[in-house]
């Protein structure tokens, strides 16, 4: 997709970060916008952020994880705006925990969020995307999609999910020259609020971890700006890229998992501490 001018744009966890980012950014270029999000709130953010531009936006309150919710979402934003080109699959959560501490609720949360609902949200509107001849899914993994990290787990197993399902996915759509095709993003520590929303379980303890400081040591490591994010998902669509990596530390993590599969852990401990140590 060339340019994003009266195209037609959905997003999911557009009241927040780099959903909100990317509203604002394809406002700026004259996209509509079907936004959703669970938190009312920040949908109403949103709206004052957009409202200086003339676009047709749509405001929907819905949670990523229920299907129905999406299939309704994704028919009323076609309905509504005669097409949809793009369908950003942003909404995520985080969670710590150690894998022994975990309970199944913990990790069917995080699951129901971060891979079923970029399952319904590509499936949903996939044929949507087909219909109006020319489409893109936009399906937000992360830097822990590539590598793996102690209280990560769930989180690591969603984003990894969403990777191979998205690469399998783009591979089809080549396969059929439809119009429509798919990119994965990864990105690095993007200054949201992610750490601040994530759940942190006392199981964590057990690693010599303080849970309740566990969410300003996240915070500390998230330093690209959303909006820059914004603006290299958006470059890499136009680029029709199957893969995005965003930010220093996840072109560093990407590169060094590659050499050392194995011990990759031991370079992120030292770019954790590093940037502890710059207290930026
Ligand atoms: N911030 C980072 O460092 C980082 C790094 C890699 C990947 N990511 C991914 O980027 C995506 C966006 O996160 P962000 O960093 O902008 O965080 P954020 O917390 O600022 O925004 C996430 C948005 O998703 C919404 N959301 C949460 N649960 C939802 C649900 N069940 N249904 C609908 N909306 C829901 C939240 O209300 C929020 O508005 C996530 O998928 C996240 O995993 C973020």
């Amino acid at each position: 997709m060339k340019n994003f001018n009266q195209k037609v744009a959905a997003i999911t966890g557009a009241g927040s970060g780099i959903g909100q980012q990317l509203a604002i950014l394809l406002a700026q270029q004259g996209t509509h916008l079907a936004l959703s999000d669970v938190n009312e709130q920040g949908l109403v953010e949103t709206r004052s952020l957009i409202a200086q531009y003339p676009v047709n936006a749509t405001f929907t309150q819905l949670d990523v994880s229920n299907q129905e919710a999406i299939r309704a979402w994704a028919a009323d934003s076609f309905t509504h705006h005669g097409k949809i080109n793009l369908i950003f699959n942003n909404a995520g959560v985080a969670l710590a925990s150690t894998v022994e501490g975990m309970n199944y609720e913990e990790m069917e949360w995080i699951f129901n969020i971060n891979f079923w609902g970029v399952v319904y949200g590509t499936k949903e509107f996939l044929p949507y995307l087909k219909q109006s001849g020319e489409g893109h899914v936009i399906n937000i993994s992360s830097l822990f999609g590539l590598t793996a990290q102690p209280t990560q787990s769930a989180y690591n197993a969603t984003k990894f999910a969403v990777r191979g399902f998205t690469e399998a996915l783009r591979q089809e759509l080549d396969i059929q020259n439809n119009g429509v095709s798919a990119t994965c993003v990864h990105p690095g520590g993007i200054r949201t609020n992610i750490a601040n929303n994530a759940r942190m379980s006392d199981s964590i303890r057990a690693l010599g971890m303080n849970p309740a400081r566990a969410s300003r040591s996240f915070n500390k490591v998230l330093k690209t700006p959303p909006s820059d994010a914004a603006k290299i998902i958006l470059d890499a669509v136009r680029k029709n890229k199957a893969r995005i990596l965003i930010g220093t530390d996840a072109k560093i993590l990407d590169v060094v998992q590659r050499i050392t599969p194995t011990h990759y852990s031991q370079a992120l401990n030292f770019l954790t501490k590093k940037s502890q140590k710059n207290g930026k």
